[in-house]
């Protein structure tokens, strides 16, 4: 999943998802100042945006395994809480993924 992403596809989304949610961009110390119109140029916002996905392809590589899944969802959950990120945040990102 990865690597077949469509490299604009994958930022663009990323992008429009703080376009609406512009508040969140504050949560990512690396990009929380960078205007909008250049997170798409800002080094730091893409490997965000590539992290994500990164992230996911080791959910859905883990989607076998309900114990693995488990502590893969704790993890990320763990990880997020301690950084503001709350659970409707994700609900909403899921639209922008196509994954909902
Ligand atoms: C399914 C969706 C998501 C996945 C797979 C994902 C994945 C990741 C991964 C793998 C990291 C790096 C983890 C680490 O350093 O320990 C990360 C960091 C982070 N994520 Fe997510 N994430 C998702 C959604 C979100 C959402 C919706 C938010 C909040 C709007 C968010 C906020 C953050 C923040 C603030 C960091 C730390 C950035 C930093 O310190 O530079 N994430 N995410």
């Amino acid at each position: 999943m990865y690597r077949d992403c469509d490299r604009n596809d994958l930022t663009g989304k990323s992008r429009s998802f703080l376009k609406t949610y512009p508040e969140y961009q504050k949560l990512f110390p690396s990009f929380a100042n960078v205007p909008q119109a250049q997170l798409l140029k800002n080094g730091n916002f893409l490997a965000q945006s590539y992290t994500i996905a990164a992230g996911l392809n080791v959910i859905i590589q883990s989607l076998g395994s309900q114990e693995l899944l488990a502590q893969e969802m704790n993890h990320l959950g763990t990880t997020h809480f301690s950084r503001g990120a709350q659970p409707h945040m994700f609900e909403v990102q899921a639209c922008y993924c196509d994954i909902s």
